[in-house]
């Protein structure tokens, strides 16, 4: 048995793999990795994957990146971790004060979680609790767009829109209102995608002006709804949005988990719009795709009306491994990166670079809606395959690509060290793919 064998074998009978019908291995192998080195992915028997989507949008300066190793090692012989109640340390505090003076808008405090889900729990918990502490009780209802993701705790799931994960839960959910999604794909003819985002933006006024007195919250991914399929829009939406939020007292919590960290062109996506929300959540990428970390940013505003001489006014939330000293330190080493290599600016020449490479794939007769924001590329495959999606993901592992299509959607979403080679084989290949089709 190959050592490749051994451990497929061995993960499907102990392990229980997340967003998976496990009974799909019986013909489709679990794919066992050994080891990771900048975009690369090797498993057991010599065979190699390019990272085209930053093993789940986590991963920003490929895998095991020697400044980020070195970070965490140096905070393996300090600290590994202690509890945040009554407690701090260095990295907790050095990253809170540094994404405070990198986000947009007095956004003073942060508190952490884990994975994003625990991020939005707490972004809707804490909306909720600011309008209670002022008074406001009625304030227990969410909007988020069409088609919007968001996590699948039970939360997380109630502003979520997509079916496959929703369906299932929905008894035990929350019902919350969706508004029309600003997907610039959505125009009709003689629309441009500011057209679209200001057709959106009328919804969401006529909801909030008809229900704002119940609402606590809009939640949005701001400029790509990613699970959804890459759905990006105009950053009208978002100047918008901030308006009618001011305008009918309801918070802005932007869920930036996928999109944060230079994704979308921008360190974080709202800087686009030039707008600040009541709340920035924030993981996924914050470490590199190292540890898993995640944090919500709340505005001084926000901060203050929990500060009181009764406990019950103060956000009595918490996960052990909150502010985790390890994630914080490759998160420090995250900033450190971004700081000194430039990334932002040097992405924006690699994206103009690798869109000239993907030319070809953008021309395919049977690629449509080929897009791009900032460090992600989107199409639709016109296909009749049912089981593209399945049937794509394994013709990509066969020529060393790891792809996961959303449906039709193909997306790269490549950690940023990528070399133009790297990318120019990643295109190339994914059109062949896409010919076979
Ligand atoms: C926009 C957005 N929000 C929240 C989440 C949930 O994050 P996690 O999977 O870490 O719980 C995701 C995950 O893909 C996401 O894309």
């Amino acid at each position: 048995m190959s050592a490749n064998a051994e451990w497929l074998e061995r993960s499907r009978r102990a392990v229980w793999h997340p967003c998976t019908q496990m009974k799909a291995h019986e013909t489709l192998p679990l794919v066992p990795i050994a080891r990771g080195d900048g975009a690369w992915l090797h498993d057991f028997d010599g065979r190699r994957y390019l990272d085209a989507v930053g093993s789940w949008w986590v991963n920003l300066f490929g895998h095991a990146n020697p400044r980020i190793n070195a970070a965490v090692s140096r905070q393996l012989s300090e600290l590994e971790h202690v509890l945040l109640a009554g407690f701090t340390h260095r990295p907790v505090v050095e990253l809170s004060e540094r994404l405070a003076a990198l986000a947009p808008g007095p956004l003073g405090h942060a508190f952490y979680g884990s994975d994003g889900a625990s991020a939005i729990e707490i972004a809707l918990k804490m909306a909720f609790h600011y309008w209670k502490n002022r008074g406001q009780t009625a304030r227990t209802g969410f909007v988020s767009l069409s088609g919007s993701y968001h996590g699948e705790t039970l939360g997380a799931l109630s502003v979520t829109d997509v079916p496959i994960f929703r369906d299932t839960y929905a008894p035990l959910l929350h019902r919350h209102a969706t508004v029309p999604s600003p997907d610039a794909r959505a125009a009709i003819a003689g629309e441009s995608a500011r057209d679209v985002a200001e057709r959106a933006a009328r919804g969401l006024d006529a909801h909030l002006a008809r229900h704002h007195a119940t609402i606590a919250a809009l939640i949005v991914e701001p400029l790509v709804q990613g699970a959804t399929g890459m759905a990006m829009y105009d950053p009208h939406y978002l100047v918008r949005a901030r308006e009618l939020c001011t305008r009918y007292g309801v918070l802005l919590i932007a869920d930036e988990i996928m999109t944060g960290f230079g994704r979308t062109g921008t360190l974080f996506a709202c800087e686009q719009a030039g707008m600040a929300p009541d709340f920035l959540c924030l993981s996924k990428g914050i470490t590199g795709g190292y540890l898993p970390l995640s944090c919500v940013l709340a505005t001084d505003e926000i901060y203050d009306a929990f500060y009181a001489d009764d406990a019950a006014r103060g956000f009595l939330h918490s996960h052990s491994y909150t502010g985790n000293a390890l994630a914080c330190s490759a998160a420090l080493a995250v900033l450190d990166i971004f700081r000194d290599d430039d990334v932002i600016e040097v992405n924006r020449a690699k994206a103009a670079r690798w869109t000239a490479l993907a030319a070809p794939l953008a021309g395919h007769p049977r690629v449509r809606d080929f897009r791009r924001r900032g460090m992600i590329w989107a199409f639709e495959v016109d296909t009749d395959r049912p089981d593209f999606a399945r049937w794509c993901f394994a013709a990509g592992l066969a020529r060393e690509l790891l792809l996961r299509p959303i449906g039709r959607t193909v997306y790269f979403m490549p950690p940023y060290v990528v070399t133009d080679d790297e990318f120019a084989l990643l295109a190339g290949r994914t059109r062949d793919i896409i010919d076979a089709a």
